[in-house]
């Protein structure tokens, strides 16, 4: 009996000290991925800060250059936040390509190539900073979310601020699109009477 006692605490133990570590590599997986989400938009904000300045001036809109010029300000915000993030959650700053913003700000580029300066140019330039704006609350979102689980508290307040920003970013695009989706039909209605 005392062996199967014996035995089976010792099972228990080893168990016990099994599941620890298998926690502990669970957990080291999870900092891993958060950590490569991190540096993502790390670089997204980054490359943003290159790729808004072209946005504003593509604009015609003055209210929609403000906007872009705005977004621009807040991209830098990001980007020293994000430091402060990687510092909170005992990581090292860095970055990595996110094909994914990459290939956002690349159809934003086309709607510019593809339109002249205008309305329905400003219409397009909306619907591409309105991609980004949703990419970045997904992202933020979610990192948010993964470093409450963690027990990081500071880097989910901090990533909750951007997140609040990213979200009003949004809003304004959203109000700005209302009368410019108008002008935009507006302009095309003249342009089939004019032929
Ligand atoms: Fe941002
Ligand atoms: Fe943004």
């Amino acid at each position: 009996m005392k062996t199967i006692h014996g035995g089976k605490g010792t099972r228990r133990n080893s168990n016990g000290r099994g599941s620890k570590a298998k926690t502990k590599a669970a957990m080291e997986t999870l900092k891993k991925l958060y950590e490569g989400d991190l540096k993502d938009i790390y670089w997204a904000e980054n490359h943003l800060i290159k790729v808004l300045p072209k946005m504003a001036k593509a604009a015609d809109s003055e209210e929609l250059r403000t906007a872009f010029t705005k977004h621009l300000s807040q991209a830098h915000t990001h980007v020293s936040r994000l430091k402060k993030v990687f510092a909170a959650s005992g990581l090292e700053v860095g970055s990595k390509k996110c094909e994914g913003m990459d290939g956002l700000t690349k159809e934003g580029a086309e709607v510019i190539e593809d339109h002249a300066k205008g309305c329905v140019r400003d219409a397009g330039l909306i619907i591409a900073a309105q991609k980004v704006e949703h990419y970045e609350i997904a992202a933020y979102g979610s990192l948010r979310d993964l470093a409450k689980v963690m027990g990081l508290e500071e880097a989910a307040k901090t990533l909750q601020e951007t997140l609040d920003e990213e979200a009003a970013t949004d809003k304004l695009l959203s109000g700005l699109a209302e009368t410019i989706n108008q002008e935009a039909f507006t302009e095309t209605e003249v342009m089939k009477e004019e032929n």
